[in-house]
């Protein structure tokens, strides 16, 4: 057979255990797309599919493709149930209890928390002419306004940062969650279950966490789901939109000319913040589980197969954008897949857009142009999420 086979054992061209793969995985998904849109990696025994057209059907028909059995490719031992690894009508009962909070008007009145978050973030590192752009400012932006959300102290944020970043760590070629990510799952799940211990004791605060509960005392939430609310949002609410900040100042690094536009025309942001979802977005795959034997490209998946979908890969396709692998600022995509589709279309988009906004415009305010280090570059590992752990960025230094 000449070109990729369908499956493949040996040495899968697709693996995202394979940590060489996350430093640029676009030729891989290229292949992929071109070669063998439906992949099967028979060493760890699960489908892969990366074209636009088959991601997006596939996120909207929930009856065939579930997550039920979980959105990660490695099986993981829930002991608490998840809004994102549902099908209807769990989902449907689980979303529409805090969806409303989540609109884009919902988390306008944000934006000024987020921006003086920014500017006392920014601010100590100006006159240094240097700054880790993840370490010292993304990775704590949103996980600020997602405790401010979440009503958890200010003091807690580094420590529930560190075991979210643990617990979507993977080791190398290890198809499982390593035990460092269990113990820094049942940490996140005994704060969360002592903060609602105290609430039920103490005066009531107004936040996501109160709704929830109000939701159990109502019946229309179990234990288990509250507990999983609130680790998702916890999770979700951070790691991604840290990555995504860290990804646009990369790629306007690596793009002097889109950079220069940008300069030229703040108005641009927006577009930039789609246009880097797009081009280099941090959730890469999520999975999903066939319910019945499914039929594309002349490959059959069988039916409780693991199927990766590569939104990322999606979203360089050439048979829906056009110069798919060309980053152009102006290009504004809303169609893209890098917060997913269908029922389970990423909750906090709106959120997480504003905050990659705001963060890119104070960071453009306070240092003018930059350079990204690219020495000092350290890259997160995961199957699902590509992002930087730390990206030093350099500029003319500002007077105090
Ligand atoms: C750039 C930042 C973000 C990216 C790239 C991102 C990406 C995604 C994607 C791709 C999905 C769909 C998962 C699937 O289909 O299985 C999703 C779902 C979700 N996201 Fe985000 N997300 C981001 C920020 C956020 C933020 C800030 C929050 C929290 C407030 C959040 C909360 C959620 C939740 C709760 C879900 C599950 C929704 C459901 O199952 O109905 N995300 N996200």
């Amino acid at each position: 057979m000449t070109g990729l086979a369908v499956s493949d054992r040996d040495r899968p061209l697709y693996d995202p255990f394979d940590y060489s793969l996350h430093d640029d995985p676009y030729p891989t998904y290229r292949r992929l797309r071109d070669e063998a849109p439906v992949y099967h990696n028979a060493k760890f025994d699960f489908y892969v599919l990366s074209r636009y057209e088959d991601c997006s059907a596939a996120v909207r028909d929930f009856k065939t493709f579930s997550s039920a059995q979980g959105t990660t490719l490695e099986s993981l031992k829930a002991q608490v149930q998840l809004l994102i690894n549902t099908d209807p009508p769990v989902h449907s009962r689980m979303r529409h209890l805090i969806a409303g909070m989540f609109t884009p008007a919902k988390v306008a009145p944000l934006e000024q928390a987020v921006r003086t978050m920014a500017r006392e973030l920014l601010a100590p590192h100006l006159a240094d002419g240097r700054i880790d752009i993840i370490g010292d400012f993304a990775a704590k932006l949103p996980m600020a306004i997602i405790c401010k959300l979440l009503g958890f102290p200010r003091e807690d944020e580094d420590r529930l940062r560190n075991l979210t970043d643990t617990v979507v760590h993977r080791d190398e070629g290890v198809f499982a969650m390593p035990d460092e990510g269990m113990r820094a799952t049942l940490a996140l799940y005994e704060y969360f279950n002592a903060d609602i211990a105290e609430r039920a004791r103490g005066a009531r605060r107004e936040d996501i966490v109160a709704s929830l509960m109000d939701a159990q005392a109502a019946g229309k939430l179990t234990h288990e789901e509250l507990i999983g609310y609130i680790y998702i949002l916890s999770i979700a609410g951070n790691e991604t939109t840290t990555k995504l900040i860290g990804n646009i100042c990369y790629q306007l690094h690596r793009h002097p000319d889109q950079a220069a536009l940008l300069r030229a025309d703040p108005t641009l942001i927006e577009s930039t913040v789609e246009e880097t979802m797009r081009f280099d977005g941090p959730t890469q795959m999520m999975a999903r589980t066939t319910t019945r034997d499914v039929t594309l490209h002349g490959v059959t998946i069988p039916a409780h197969a693991k199927v990766a979908l590569l939104f990322t890969s999606a979203n360089r396709d050439e048979r829906k954008f056009e110069r798919a692998e060309e980053y152009d600022v102006r290009r504004n995509p809303r169609d893209h897949l890098g917060f997913g589709g269908g029922l389970h279309a990423c909750l906090g988009a709106a959120l997480a857009r504003l905050e990659a906004r705001v963060a890119m415009e104070e960071i453009f305010a306070a240092l003018g142009e930059f350079t990204v280090d690219e020495t000092t570059l350290e890259r997160m590992h995961s199957p699902n999420v590509r992002g930087l752990t730390r990206e030093i960025l350099t500029f003319t230094p500002k007077e105090k």
